[in-house]
C-alpha cells in the first residue's frame, strides 16, 4: 500500500505512482488546470517530494502560505533574484537539498527566459543522472515551450526530461492551454492525463486520440466538463473526476467582488538564501582565472573609458531632470513626411490613409501592418483604455514588459520611448541624438544591446551608417504568439497601441 495523495474524492492515486512520471494537464482558460496542478504541488510538498514549478505568470507563491519554498526568478516578490548565470546554482540546490522552488520568470523577456531554462533544465537532468531520487518539473504554458511542429533546444530538453526522465527519477508536470499547439508525441507519452474542458476542435481531436472512445462520445463527455472537473487517464484507468480546491492561495483566481485576503506567507529559511548566495560566490571565485598583464592594462584603460561614459551621462541625466527642453509641439509628434498615415494620427486626426500612399523609399515603415491598420480607429476607441478588452493574462504579459523597459539604463529608456512614438520609422545615430538630447558618442559606444536582443529595437547597417527603429507590431506578434489563436487582431492591435503609448512615456 503506497502513501495516498489527495487530489480529489473521485481518485484513490499514490505518491508511488507520480515518481518519474509525465503529468499532462489540459484544458480552456479557467477550465481550472493551475488549480488542479496546484493541488498537486500541495500534495507532493506534503510529502516532502522535491520539485520546481516554471511560473510564467507568478501564480504559484501562494504554496508558500503552508511550504517552504524559494520563489527564484525575476519578478514583483521573488526572495532571490536570479540570472541566466545562477541557473544552475539554483537547480543544485532544489535537487542536492529538497528545497522546493517556483521559478517566476514573470519579469524576463522571452529570450531571458529560454536561456534560464536551458540551464536549467541541463543542470536537472545532469544531477539526476547522478543522484537518481525522484524530483519533478512542473511547466506552465508548456505549448510555448514544447510547440508541436517546431524545434528548439528548449523543446529538446524539456522533452528529454519527459519522454526519458523516468530511469533518472525526473518527472514533468505539463500545463497547457492549447492540446493542439503542445508536442504530440509528449502528450501521447505522458502516462497521466487530467484533460479539462476544451472547446476548439483541434483541440477536441487530441483528445479524441488520447481518449478510447468514439469521437462522438468523447465531444459529448468533455461538453459535460465543468470547472474544476476533467477525466483523469491512467493507463487502463479512465474516470470523470471533479478535483478539490487548493488549499494555498491561488495568485490566478478568477476575480470576483468578493474582497481577496493575500495570505501570510512562510519564508524560506535565510540559511537557504545564503547557501546559493554563497554558492554564487564561490562560483564566481572558481570560475576566475589569472588575467595576464597586459590585458589587465587593457582591460582597466576601458574601465577609465566607461567611468568617463558614466559621468557623461549622469550629466545628461541631471541636465534631462532640470532643463526643461522646448520643443515646438507640432515638430515634435510629426513623424517624416513621407508617412501620411501616422502624420495625421499624431495629430489626431480620424482621417483614413491608404498603405498605396507610402512611398517605396519608407520601406521599414511598410513593413509593419498593424501600425497601418492603427489608422481605421474610430473616435470611441479613441477614448476607451484598449487593455481593458483583454484577457487577464495578457494584460499582466504587457506591465510585465512595460515594467521590464522601465528597469533599463537612461540611455536605453530615452531611445525605446523615442523610437517607440515614432515606430516604425528609423533614425540614424546622428537623428537619434538629436531628438533626445544624449550625446551622439555615449549612443554609438552604448548600442541598446538588451533591446536589440529582445527584437524590441532593431538594428539596420544601411549604406548611409546605422539605423535603429522599433519593431512593435513584430515584437508583439512573438511575445504574445503563445495567446495564440485565441487573440484576435484587434487583441493584438490593442496590445500593440497600449505598448506604443507606454512605451513612448517611459521617462
Ligand atoms: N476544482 C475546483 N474547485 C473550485 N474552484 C475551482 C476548481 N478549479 C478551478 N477553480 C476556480 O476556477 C477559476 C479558474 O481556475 P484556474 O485558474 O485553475 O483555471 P485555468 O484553467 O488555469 O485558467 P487559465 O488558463 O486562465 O490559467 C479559479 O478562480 C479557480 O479558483
Ligand atoms: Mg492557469
Amino acid at each position: 500500500m503506497g502513501t495516498p495523495l489527495f487530489i480529489s474524492n473521485d481518485l484513490p492515486l499514490e505518491l508511488e505512482q507520480i515518481i518519474g512520471q509525465c503529468v499532462a494537464i489540459l484544458g480552456i482558460r479557467g477550465s481550472g488546470k493551475s488549480n488542479t496542478a496546484g493541488v498537486l504541488f500541495e500534495e507532493l510538498l506534503k510529502h516532502n517530494y522535491p520539485l520546481s514549478i516554471v511560473d510564467i505568470d507568478g501564480e504559484y507563491f501562494g504554496l508558500k502560505e503552508k511550504f517552504e519554498i524559494l520563489v527564484a526568478g525575476s519578478g514583483d516578490g521573488v526572495e532571490i533574484e536570479v540570472d541566466v548565470d545562477s541557473a544552475e546554482e539554483i537547480a543544485r540546490v532544489s535537487m542536492e537539498k529538497n528545497v522546493p522552488v517556483v521559478l517566476d520568470l514573470s519579469g524576463f523577456l522571452s529570450g531571458e527566459r529560454t536561456e534560464f531554462l536551458k540551464e536549467y533544465l541541463t543542470a536537472l537532468w545532469n544531477l539526476a543522472g547522478k543522484l537518481r531520487r525522484p524530483y519533478i518539473i512542473g511547466i506552465e504554458e508548456a505549448h510555448e515551450f514544447i510547440p508541436q511542429g517546431v524545434r528548439t533546444e528548449l523543446k529538446e530538453l524539456i522533452a528529454r526530461v519527459a519522454l526519458r526522465g523516468r530511469k533518472r527519477g525526473l518527472g514533468a508536470i505539463i500545463v497547457s492551454q492549447r492540446s493542439a499547439k503542445v508536442e504530440k508525441d509528449v502528450l501521447s507519452q505522458a502516462g497521466m492525463l487530467f484533460l479539462h474542458r476544451v472547446v476548439h476542435e483541434a483541440d477536441m481531436r487530441v483528445y479524441g486520440e488520447l481518449l478510447p472512445w468514439k469521437k462522438t462520445e468523447v465531444k459529448e463527455m468533455v461538453n459535460a466538463l465543468e470547472t474544476g472537473d476533467c477525466i483523469y487517464v491512467n493507463g487502463e484507468s479512465i474516470l470523470p473526476i471533479r478535483v478539490r480546491e487548493r488549499e494555498t492561495f491561488h495568485a490566478g483566481f478568477t476575480p470576483s467582488l468578493e474582497v481577496v485576503v493575500t495570505p501570510q506567507l512562510k519564508q524560506v529559511s535565510q540559511s537557504i538564501i545564503e547557501a546559493i548566495e554563497r554558492a554564487r560566490e564561490g562560483k564566481g571565485k572558481t570560475s576566475r582565472v589569472p588575467v595576464p598583464q597586459e590585458e589587465l592594462e587593457r582591460l582597466q584603460a576601458v574601465l577609465r573609458e566607461k567611468e568617463s561614459q558614466i559621468a557623461e551621462l549622469d550629466e545628461i541625466a541631471r541636465a534631462l531632470g532640470y532643463i526643461k527642453v522646448q520643443v515646438p509641439e507640432r515638430a515634435a509628434a510629426e513623424p517624416p513626411v513621407f508617412f501620411p498615415a501616422i502624420q495625421r494620427l499624431s495629430a489626431g486626426s480620424g482621417e483614413t490613409a491608404h498603405v498605396a500612399a507610402c512611398p517605396s523609399m519608407a520601406v521599414s515603415a511598410c513593413e509593419e501592418p498593424v501600425a497601418l491598420a492603427e489608422d481605421e480607429r474610430t473616435a470611441e476607441e479613441e477614448d476607451e483604455d484598449p487593455l481593458d478588452l483583454l484577457p487577464r493574462a495578457v494584460r499582466r504579459h504587457v506591465d510585465r514588459l512595460v515594467s521590464r523597459v522601465a528597469k533599463q539604463g537612461l540611455l536605453d529608456r530615452r531611445i525605446v520611448s523615442f523610437l517607440a512614438s515614432r515606430s516604425p520609422n528609423s533614425y540614424s545615430v546622428g537623428q537619434i541624438a538629436a531628438w533626445t538630447g544624449c550625446a551622439r558618442g555615449v549612443i554609438e559606444e552604448n548600442s541598446p544591446r538588451d533591446l536589440v536582443g529582445a527584437g524590441l529595437i532593431v538594428r539596420e547597417r544601411r549604406s548611409d551608417g546605422v539605423r535603429y527603429r522599433c519593431s512593435l507590431a513584430a515584437f508583439v506578434q512573438r511575445e504574445f504568439s503563445v495567446y495564440q489563436p485565441d487573440l484576435t487582431a484587434r487583441e493584438l492591435h490593442a496590445v500593440t497601441r497600449s505598448l506604443r503609448e507606454q512605451f513612448s512615456a517611459i521617462k
